[in-house]
């Protein structure tokens, strides 16, 4: 460790080499290098702001940071193993670059409260992109929603089929559960824009430092009331991952559907070449391979949420050595969730067909229109649950018949029971049947133009 030391004088040996390369994390927190720049460049203005260091002193640390930026962004920086981690990499180049005044960088400050500053910095910037990418993934639900209000599908309930739908509406409930995935996000923003910096390594520091200054450079709305909940805080990251498992729940259960409605059993559409793959071996295959990638990815952003519950649940106050496993799981959800909001968001756009034809098709096929008769006789005067048992022996009588409802006669219909008339037709129509869903929120056509409109409205905010 002779070269690699960073520790006090009480080290008398060098680290292990396997124990070195356990320790380090700059193999993955060098992801955090430019938050870990602007972090320091804060703390460095404040050292200078309050006196503890010159203001000379401050200047060439700022700008000894700012090389460091340049030089990482154009791959000339790269810190090995033996930096163990970003933090110990910057400030040993930041010497190297500006000579002994880099060592006083460290004053009034612990790794502990620089690396939780840097990963809300990360953290931050990440949550903004996903809400733009979940913007995006709204806007094209809508546009796909706005061209298919009238083309109609099955719905379903457990995978039976239940009542038709407008497809539009079908659609549009994603579009809402973007939009919650969305709020969430603000609301997780709120407790991620928080500044630890200067809770020190535990305890707060003995210098007269600022730390409002270094929140109010950093962009934090708030600091850290106390310092050891501050260095040992992850609750905002597993909000986050909370926030995130949530988003994957949703497009794994649209991928889900993708699926089932491009298979031979449903034909609802039609994957075009650009978002679809080939087999090997069968010529004839065309496979969903987006929609289940994603559906597949949905297990490991569980798994980091699950891991970093764990990782902290009996931890000591304050920091202890387990909180740098924080990182490659936030890591790997954040990028699984903006490949994933990608892929979706591309398919949808461009990648899916709906077959139109088929569909007006599939809804004639069934008695998803029963309950439309049963609601027909409640209207007009008998209870419902006489009503229901009524039409379920219709429904069972026209199965044995190979039957469907619109093929009974109207005489049929009134031996059935005397309020039917000729108008039952023109209601049990799988358009009317959608149309004639015309409660808040339902599926009725007018129902759905209002929701369109007010979602477009919701996306602008
Ligand atoms: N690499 C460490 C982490 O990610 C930085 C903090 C180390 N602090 C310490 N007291 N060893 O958590």
């Amino acid at each position: 460790m002779t070269e690699q030391q960073t520790w006090s004088q009480r080290f008398e040996s060098a680290l292990h080499p396997a124990i070195a390369r356990f320790n380090a994390s700059i193999g993955f927190d060098i992801e955090l290098i430019e938050y870990d720049l602007t972090g320091s460049q804060a703390h460095a203005k404040m050292l200078a702001h309050t006196g503890i260091i010159s203001p000379e002193e401050g200047n060439l640390l700022v700008t000894g940071l700012e090389q460091i930026r340049q030089e990482y962004r154009q791959g000339t920086f790269n810190p090995g193993i033996d930096a163990e981690d970003v933090h110990f990499a910057v400030e040993r180049r930041l010497t190297e670059i500006v000579g002994d005044v880099g060592k006083k960088l460290h004053t009034a400050r612990s790794r502990n409260d620089q690396v939780g500053t840097d990963t809300r910095l990360y953290l931050r910037d990440q949550i903004q992109k996903i809400k733009n990418q979940l913007r995006e993934f709204q806007a094209v639900l809508l546009d796909l929603a706005e061209k298919n209000i009238e083309t109609l599908i099955p719905g379903y309930t457990h995978l039976q089929r239940a009542q038709p739908l407008s497809l539009a509406h079908h659609l549009l409930a994603y579009f809402h559960m973007a939009q919650r995935d969305w709020e969430r996000l603000v609301d997780v923003y709120r407790r991620v824009n928080i500044s630890p910096l200067g809770c020190g390594a535990l305890a707060g520091t003995t210098f007269p430092i600022d730390r409002h200054y270094t929140a109010e450079l950093l962009d934090f709305e708030n600091i850290y009331a106390n310092s050891l909940d501050g260095v040992s805080d992850r609750d905002f990251a597993i909000e986050f991952l909370c926030a995130a498992s949530l988003i994957m729940v949703h497009l794994s259960r649209l991928s889900e559907e993708v699926i089932l409605w491009s298979s031979e059993e449903f034909r609802f559409v039609t994957l075009k070449d650009s978002c679809a793959t080939g087999s090997s071996i069968m010529p004839q295959k065309k496979n969903p391979d987006v929609p289940e990638l994603v559906r597949g990815k949905t297990g490991r952003v569980f798994g980091h949420l699950q891991a970093m519950l764990v990782m902290m649940k009996g931890l000591p106050l304050a920091y202890n050595k387990d909180l740098q496993e924080d990182k490659e799981g936030l890591f790997d959800s954040v990028n699984t969730v903006k490949a994933c909001l990608e892929a979706i968001t591309i398919l949808l756009k461009e990648g899916l067909e709906f077959r139109t034809q088929r569909l007006a098709q599939a809804v004639t096929e069934d008695f998803s229109n029963a309950t439309d008769v049963a609601d027909y006789l409640a209207a007009r005067g008998v209870p419902f649950r006489e009503a229901y048992n009524l039409v379920g022996k219709v429904v069972k009588t026209s199965i044995v018949a190979g039957k469907l409802l619109k093929d009974l006669k109207l005489e049929e219909w009134q031996q059935i029971h005397p309020a039917f008339a000729a108008d039952i037709y023109e209601v049990i129509s799988p358009r009317q049947v959608v149309a004639a869903r015309n409660s808040y929120g339902g599926t009725g056509f007018a129902q759905v133009r209002n929701a369109l409109l007010a979602a477009r409205v919701q996306i602008k905010k």
